[in-house]
């Protein structure tokens, strides 16, 4: 499959585009295989060669931040498809922040953003909350703007990316997060040992993970349900099925502090935007493309590795015998009812794991493209 992206000029509104909000106009080849869908990209935004470069420099580019010591791929990783292998990234004051970071590949088919805002729905809005939050602080930008702003605009590199992503205009905050969501947006992964088999090549993966895919898709174990689709989460959205229908939030028994249910409270789930009981503890499905890359999961960060999760899955919830978090999510009101009651033999779980691992790209972890443009 050819890896590199090819100019050419697409204009797309697929049937059933009106106004703005549906129109999608995409400016590079994503070379998508056949199994997915085109995307939606929002018309004020473009998604040029010209803008993903420029979002390169500037994803990889510790001058965006306020103190000058943090970029996005502090913790985005390339190697770990744009995750973090920390359970909770440090932001620019070296303060933690309260929830992991997740990997970046396929956001263009995601909506909402983020573990548990179900209002964020544009990649450019997104980015306003690692750019200005202030609890946790990740680049701390708030008041830094205008410097953050002179730095580049006094670089004579950044001013000829600038002029080819956006000829004759200045350059200001909005084409920072303009170009930066077009780069998220041209991290699309589909390159993984699954997809050769979903496009014929039987052997593209294990016997294993064959069986895997069985259980994965089963009704015993249920799955599919929620890691749905292409993307493996019910929160994708493409050009042509506009905003989702049904919501993609889910409490999976991860905590149960009082009895009552409750979860930390530094990630309490959909509740802290909504203000309702239902919402403690749900969060958005994650998509499992390069899950097995990852490490460690669960919205914090707070289950080690792929066995633990399938563990507390099987488990019906976790169990925390002591500490502040002490509780039993097997017994929480609030666990969905969509998860199934299930156990696995030994080689089942074996199974489980080499699918999930089959949906891992590897090229995407060094792909070019995609790495650090500073370091030639
Ligand atoms: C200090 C660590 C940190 C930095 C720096 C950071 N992020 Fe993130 N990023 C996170 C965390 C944590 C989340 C999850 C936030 C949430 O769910 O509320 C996230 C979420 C995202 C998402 C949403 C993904 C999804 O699946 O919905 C995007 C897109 C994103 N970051 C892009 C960026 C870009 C671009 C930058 C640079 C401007 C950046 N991030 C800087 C930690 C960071
Ligand atoms: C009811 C919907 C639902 C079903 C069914 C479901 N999941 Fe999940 N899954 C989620 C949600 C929501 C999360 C994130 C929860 C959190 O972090 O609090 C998640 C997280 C995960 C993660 C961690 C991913 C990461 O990046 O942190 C893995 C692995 C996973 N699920 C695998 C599975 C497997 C395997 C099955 C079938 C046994 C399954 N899931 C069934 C909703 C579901």
């Amino acid at each position: 499959m050819k890896q590199r992206f090819k100019l050419g000029v697409v204009f797309l509104c697929l049937l059933g585009c009106t106004g703005d909000e549906l129109a999608s106009s995409i400016e590079v080849d994503l070379q998508l295989p056949e199994h997915f869908p085109v995307p939606w990209v929002p018309s004020e935004n473009h998604l040029t060669a010209q803008s993903v470069e420029l979002g390169r420099y500037l994803f990889y580019d510790t001058r965006l931040s306020g103190n000058g010591t943090v970029s996005c791929s502090s913790c985005h990783k390339q190697e770990f498809a744009f995750a973090d292998d920390r359970p909770r990234s440090l932001g620019a004051t070296e303060e933690s922040g309260t929830l992991n970071a997740p990997a970046l590949t396929n956001v263009i088919y995601l909506r909402p953003l983020t573990w548990a805002h179900d209002t964020i729905t544009s990649i450019e809005d997104q980015l306003l909350g690692p750019m200005f939050g202030e609890s946790p602080v990740e680049m701390g930008m708030t008041g830094a703007t205008q410097r953050i702003l002179d730095r580049l605009t006094s670089d004579t590199l950044y001013q000829q990316l600038f002029e080819e992503a956006f000829p004759a205009a200045p350059i200001r905050l909005k084409l920072v997060r303009y170009s930066l969501a077009s780069f998220v947006r041209s991290l699309v992964s589909y390159r993984a040992p699954f997809d050769a088999f979903i496009a014929g090549d039987r052997d593209a993966i294990s016997i294993q993970a064959r069986r895997g895919s069985e259980l994965f898709y089963s009704s015993k174990l249920g799955c599919g349900g929620c890691h749905a689709g292409f993307a493996f989460t019910t929160a994708a959205v493409s050009a042509a099925t506009g905003d989702n229908q049904s919501s993609p939030f889910h409490n999976i028994g991860l905590y149960n502090i009082d009895g009552a249910g409750s979860y930390p409270d530094t990630a309490r789930g959909l509740i802290e935007e909504s203000g309702v009981a239902r919402d403690m503890g749900r969060f958005r499905v994650p998509s499992l493309r390069n899950v097995a890359l990852t490490a460690p999961y669960g919205h914090d960060g707070s289950v080690p590795t792929l066995e633990d999760f399938i563990a507390i899955y099987e488990a019906g919830g976790r169990h925390i015998e002591s500490g502040p978090f002490a509780g039993d999510g097997r017994e929480s009101r609030w666990r969905s009812t969509d998860l199934k009651d299930f156990s696995l033999a030994d080689d089942e779980r074996i199974d489980l794991i080499a699918f999930l691992e089959s949906l891992s790209d590897v090229a995407i972890t060094t792909d070019q493209n995609h790495s650090n443009p500073w370091r030639f």
